[in-house]
C-alpha cells in the first residue's frame, strides 16, 4: 500500500460527536476528522453554538491524540455559509468542510445538502464564497453525492468544486435518491478524476480491508473516508494502514460510556452506547449476542455496571 494513502473518518450527525471523535482517533490510523453538519439558515451563529458543533475549537481544532478536526457547514445560500465560515476560522477551525449530501427530507426541502447538486452553479457559488471568505491557508473542503438522482451530474458539479478553488472533494459514491442502499458506486470515481486534479476522496459501503483493497484498485484514490464501517470496526483505520487484524472492540465500550457521561451525563451515554453497539452487532454475531442482552436496560447505572466486562456476558 502507498505511503501516501490517508483516512479520514467520516461526519455521522447524532453519531459522530466530540466523545466519538476522541475515542476513535485515540486508536490511531485516522488522518482527519469532519464534525456534525451545522445547518446555516440566514443567520451567523453565536459562538457556543460553534463550540458545541465543535469542541476541538478549545484545543486547536484537534482531537486530543492530535487528529485535526474540519467543522462542517451545510446551507443553500452563500453569504451566510461564507460568515459562518469566518466565525469558524475565528475561534479557530483549521479547515471547512461543506455537505453537498445529506439526503435529509427536513434539510432538502429547506434547501440544503444533496438538493443543492441539482444546480452545478449554486454548488460553484457557495463552494467559491467559502473559499474566498477564510484566509488562503485554512482549507476549505467539499463532500458530495454522485448527484440528487442523476450520477452524471458528479463531473460538472466536481468540475465547480474544482474552478470555485476547493482544496479537496469527498465522493459519496451514490446519488441522493439511492439513500444507503448497497452497493457504493465507487466506478464514478475514476471519471471524475479524468477530469479534475484537486484530490478526490472516496467514501462509501467501506467495512473491511477487502472493501477497502476492492476501493483502491477500483478507483486508484489514495483518500478514503469511512463512516459506518469504522463504527462497526472502530480498529479498520489501524487494520488498513499496518495490516494488523486487531478488533478488541470489548474494552472500548466502557470507556466511550465514560467519555460520552462526563460529556453530556449518564442517559446521554446508555443512549449512545447502546447505539454504538448496536452498529458494532450489525456485521458481528457476538456483538449481537450482547447487544441483545443489555438493549433493554433502562437505568444508566445498571447499565455501566454491565458493561464492565463484557468478556463475562
Ligand atoms: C447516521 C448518519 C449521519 C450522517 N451525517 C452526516 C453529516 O453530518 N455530514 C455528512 O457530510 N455526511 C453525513 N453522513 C454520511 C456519511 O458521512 C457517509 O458519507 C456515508 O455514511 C457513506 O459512508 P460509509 O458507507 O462509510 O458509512 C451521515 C451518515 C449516517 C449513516
Amino acid at each position: 500500500m502507498s505511503n501516501n494513502v490517508k483516512l479520514y473518518l467520516a461526519p455521522m450527525e447524532g453519531v459522530v460527536d466530540w466523545t466519538m471523535r476522541r475515542l476513535l482517533t485515540r486508536i490511531g490510523g485516522i488522518d482527519q476528522c469532519v464534525t456534525e453538519f451545522l445547518r446555516v439558515t440566514d443567520l451567523v451563529y453565536p459562538t457556543h453554538i460553534f463550540y458545541k458543533n465543535c469542541p476541538e475549537l478549545h484545543t486547536q481544532s484537534k482531537t486530543e491524540s492530535g487528529t485535526p478536526v474540519f467543522l462542517q457547514l451545510l446551507g443553500g445560500q452563500a453569504e451566510p455559509m461564507a460568515l459562518n465560515a469566518i466565525r469558524a476560522v475565528e475561534l479557530g477551525a483549521c479547515g471547512i468542510d461543506i455537505n453537498f449530501g445529506c439526503p435529509a427530507k427536513t434539510v432538502n426541502r429547506h434547501d440544503g445538502g444533496a438538493a443543492i447538486l441539482k444546480s452545478c452553479h449554486r454548488v460553484f457559488d457557495i463552494t467559491q464564497a467559502v473559499r474566498n471568505a477564510v484566509p488562503k491557508h485554512i482549507p476549505v473542503t467539499v463532500k458530495i453525492r454522485l448527484g440528487y438522482d442523476n450520477p452524471e451530474s458528479c463531473i460538472e458539479n466536481s468540475l465547480a468544486i474544482q474552478q470555485a478553488g476547493a482544496n479537496r472533494l469527498t465522493v459519496h459514491c451514490r446519488t441522493k435518491t439511492n439513500g444507503y442502499t448497497p452497493p457504493a458506486y465507487w466506478e464514478w470515481i475514476p471519471r471524475i478524476k479524468e477530469q479534475v486534479s484537486i484530490p478526490i476522496v472516496a467514501n462509501g459501503e467501506i467495512w473491511n480491508i477487502d472493501d477497502f483493497k476492492k476501493c483502491l484498485k477500483e478507483t486508484e484514490c489514495e483518500h478514503f473516508m469511512i463512516g459506518r464501517g469504522a463504527l462497526a470496526n472502530p480498529f479498520i483505520f489501524k487494520q488498513i494502514k499496518n495490516f494488523s487484524d486487531q478488533n478488541n472492540w470489548k474494552n472500548l465500550i466502557p470507556d466511550f460510556y465514560d467519555m460520552s457521561s462526563d460529556y453530556r451525563g449518564p442517559r446521554f451515554a446508555m443512549i449512545r452506547t447502546k447505539q454504538w453497539m448496536r452498529s458494532i452487532a450489525f456485521k458481528d454475531d457476538e456483538a449481537l449476542n450482547i447487544f441483545n442482552q443489555i438493549k433493554t436496560i433502562e437505568i444508566p447505572e445498571l447499565f455501566r455496571s454491565k458493561i464492565q466486562d463484557l468478556n463475562q456476558i
